[in-house]
């Protein structure tokens, strides 16, 4: 894959830059710019090269939330940037682009805006593609999708990937061939998402730990009670793989009942009960887990963080941030906190993606990587 190193002269040159800004807002202020700060090494690259950088990313699912806020957020450590909230194809965003001198830096409205995009509609990504004479993705975390930012531009585009990009597939890539002993934590729900995970790792990882939503699937499987708990569709690969020596569940969990909550073990939850996080001797069998670890994985909050259950997630975060394994820690809900923490520095890696690394470290490619190629 050519990475923008590769790119000889960027001078005068108009570069479109794919960014994932997807990122949450709250009252117009962005919460966490994770994303956000690791593009910040590509943009300035291109900037210091004297290319005339156009950012294109989406926000939000449908097109409805706009950019400007991540524009606010972005002129504070790259004051060039300017944001242009007029319709990606219109006169006056055509007019300021046409205008762009050696240096200048505009990020453009949510692409998700436009219909064309989601379709990888080959007119939409030929019309953007316009716009500039070089593509360069550092949205690793949208790159499952075969969106026309994404793959369909890159048929009118000479395409290379930005330094983001490359160090994820860098450090992903070292779940392939870990050392051990190696574990694999897995929380979250979307357990559909999350099978062909599990069986992939069941052949390489020494123990796969299983919490969140996904093990109360586990649970019912095993014939548990697990009251109100979020469960997904019914499985029948569950009870298979269940069967397998190195997979572990939470042996105690947090339950809430008319919003009182106390911890219990995992076989003795009541059918009032709702399962919200793991309980402490769970924690203290993972701690064993993690001292011995030379490698780990994880992927998913181990409780319902976003209900205000994410102390056991955050105690197992700052286990491994003392560990000596080697860590790998992808999905969006779990690079949060480990940002609200601030112990990234202590950690080995901590992707940008959700689905995105999921379905790397699943199939091992990309759209958006097989394009680049
Ligand atoms: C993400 O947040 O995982 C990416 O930005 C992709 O967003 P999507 O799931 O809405 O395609």
């Amino acid at each position: 894959m050519k990475s923008i190193k590769d790119l000889k002269s960027l001078a005068g040159k108009s570069v479109i830059l794919r960014a994932d800004f997807n990122v949450p807002i709250k009252d117009g202020k962005v919460l966490d710019d994770f994303r956000i700060k690791k593009v910040i090494p590509t943009i300035e690259y291109l900037q210091k090269k004297g290319a005339k950088v156009i950012i294109i990313s989406h926000i939000g699912d449908e097109g409805k939330e706009s950019l400007l806020p991540v524009a606010v957020k972005l002129k504070k450590s790259i004051k060039e940037v300017e944001f242009i909230g007029t319709p990606i194809f219109s006169d006056e965003t055509e007019k300021r682009i046409k205008a762009l001198k050696n240096g200048d830096i505009v990020l453009l409205e949510n692409l998700r805006r436009e219909t064309g995009e989601k379709k990888n509609s080959p007119s939409f990504a030929r019309a953007l593609s316009r716009y500039g004479e070089i593509y360069v993705n550092d949205a690793f975390s949208v790159s499952h999708r075969e969106h026309a930012s994404v793959v369909g531009i890159t048929k009118y585009l000479p395409g290379y990937a930005g330094f983001q990009f490359m160090t994820e597939i860098e450090n992903l890539s070292k779940v392939f061939t870990p050392t051990h002993p190696f574990l694999f934590i897995l929380g979250g729900a979307k357990f559909d998402t999350k099978i062909p995970l599990i069986k992939k790792y069941l052949r390489t990882a020494d123990t796969i730990f299983i919490a969140g939503a996904i093990a109360n699937d586990f649970f019912r499987a095993k014939g548990y009670e697990i009251g109100t708990s979020l469960v997904g569709p019914v499985n029948f690969q569950v009870p298979l793989i269940m069967k397998s020596k190195n997979l572990i569940l939470p042996i105690d969990v947090e339950v809430t009942k008319n919003s009182k909550n106390h911890f219990t073990r995992a076989s003795d939850v009541m059918p009032d009960e709702n399962i919200v996080d793991v309980g402490p001797q769970t924690i203290s069998q993972l701690k064993d887990l993690i001292n011995k670890a030379e490698f780990i994985l994880w992927n998913g909050p181990l409780g319902k963080y976003e209900s205000g259950f994410g102390g056991a997630t955050e105690e197992v975060l700052k286990l491994i941030s003392k560990s000596k394994a080697k860590s790998v820690i992808g999905g969006g809900d779990t690079a949060a906190l480990v940002a609200k923490l601030k112990i990234e520095d202590k950690l080995g890696f901590v992707s940008t993606g959700g689905g995105a690394t999921l379905d790397f470290l699943s199939k091992g490619t990309l759209p958006g990587i097989r394009v680049l190629k």
